[in-house]
């Protein structure tokens, strides 16, 4: 790493000690603490993750910096300070939030997620790309799962902060989440160097099952194997867990995870009446599409067997359309 980096890192550093002081210790961090406190987060967990707060001041981190020999300009290139357009003045990035430290893989401070206390928007503020953070190439809380995920051969993958810190708490500690967007390649092939299997855990809401779906594509193309965790209700997993506790979500959410196939089945029955024909043709022809897919003949086999079950199909009468639909793409 170049001298810059350097001391970008330990600026990281030393913010991120500061923030969590002000959140544990102090009366300006007293509504944040309760915030958290509310939503389940223990003492604990809160020093685990080393979750800070950002004063509701414009300067107080500015002067903070400079005070201790901070070049500004650099700072600002952190992504710590923003500079005042016409002016040479600075203010601080993030004010009157809950600071989620970021990690490189090898556990050294690289960013910040502030999270507001309430509604307003933006509900998360990351800190922007930079010479430390590549956002595309990192997972995070990955440098304290990596143990656990070898161990395991397991990587579980959530969409937000609060979900992998949650799933941590209920001692499914193999969680990692990608950065508040779609997951990368080079986030699935780390991923795939580390674990043979991932389990998906999105949200249950729309944009959780569809994100699912564009994960499950990148993660195969990495050559993972693919499970996916379900959330009833359009819950996340962290509503889950603070809803029915840690025991049902290792065993009935994590435990109970089903194939991708399953998955995909489950996702193309949304929303159609199977009783209605037209629909439940259409409902067949996406799974035997789908089963087209797929090289493993067990696998084919399996849930042709259940087609054929449900809908009072012959065998015979699948595996054709099937061969018909394995000729066609090829
Ligand atoms: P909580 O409301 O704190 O439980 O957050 P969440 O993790 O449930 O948030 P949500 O499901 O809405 O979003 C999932 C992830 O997307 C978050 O953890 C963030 O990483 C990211 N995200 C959500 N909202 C924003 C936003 O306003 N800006 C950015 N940059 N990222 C966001
Ligand atoms: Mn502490
Ligand atoms: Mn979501
Ligand atoms: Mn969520
Ligand atoms: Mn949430």
């Amino acid at each position: 790493v170049s001298k810059d980096a350097e001391k970008m890192i330990e600026a990281h550093e030393l913010l991120k000690k500061f923030y969590h002081h002000l959140l544990v210790n102090t009366k300006e961090g007293q509504k944040a603490l309760d915030y958290l406190l509310n939503r389940g987060f223990t003492k604990e967990i809160i020093d685990q993750f080393e979750i800070g707060y950002a004063l509701d001041s414009w300067d107080f981190i500015t002067k903070f910096l400079i005070k201790r020999g901070f070049d500004p300009h650099m700072m600002e290139e952190a992504g710590l300070l923003v500079k005042k357009s016409n002016s040479d003045e600075y203010f601080d990035r993030f004010r009157n939030r809950i600071m989620f430290p970021i990690n490189d893989h090898n556990g050294l401070p690289i960013a910040f997620s502030g999270r507001v206390l309430g509604d307003e928007k933006p509900k998360y503020l990351n800190s922007p790309e930079t010479k430390i953070f590549n956002k595309s190439k990192l997972l995070y809380n990955f440098h304290r799962a990596r143990v656990h995920i070898r161990k395991n051969q397991q990587v579980i993958l959530f969409e937000g902060f609060a979900d992998v810190i949650s799933s941590v708490k209920s001692g499914v500690e193999q969680s990692i989440a990608s950065m508040g967007t779609s997951l990368t390649e080079d986030q699935a092939k780390i991923i795939r160097r580390n674990a043979s299997e991932v389990v998906i855990c999105y949200d249950s809401d729309s944009a959780g099952i569809e994100a699912t779906i564009r994960a499950s594509k990148t993660l195969l193309d990495a050559g993972c194997k693919i499970n996916v965790a379900m959330i009833p209700d359009g819950l996340d997993p962290d509503d889950y867990i603070k809803k029915f506790g840690s025991e049902k979500f290792r065993n009935d959410v994590i435990g109970a995870s089903v194939s991708l196939m399953t998955f995909k089945m489950n996702y193309f029955r949304r929303g159609k009446n199977l009783q209605n024909e037209g629909e439940r043709l259409q409902y067949i022809e996406n799974v035997i599409t789908e089963l087209s897919k797929l090289t493993n003949a067990i696998e084919k086999e399996i849930y042709l067997k259940q087609l054929s079950k449900e809908f009072e199909l012959s065998l015979d009468v699948l595996n054709e359309q099937l061969h018909q639909k394995e000729k066609q793409s090829h």
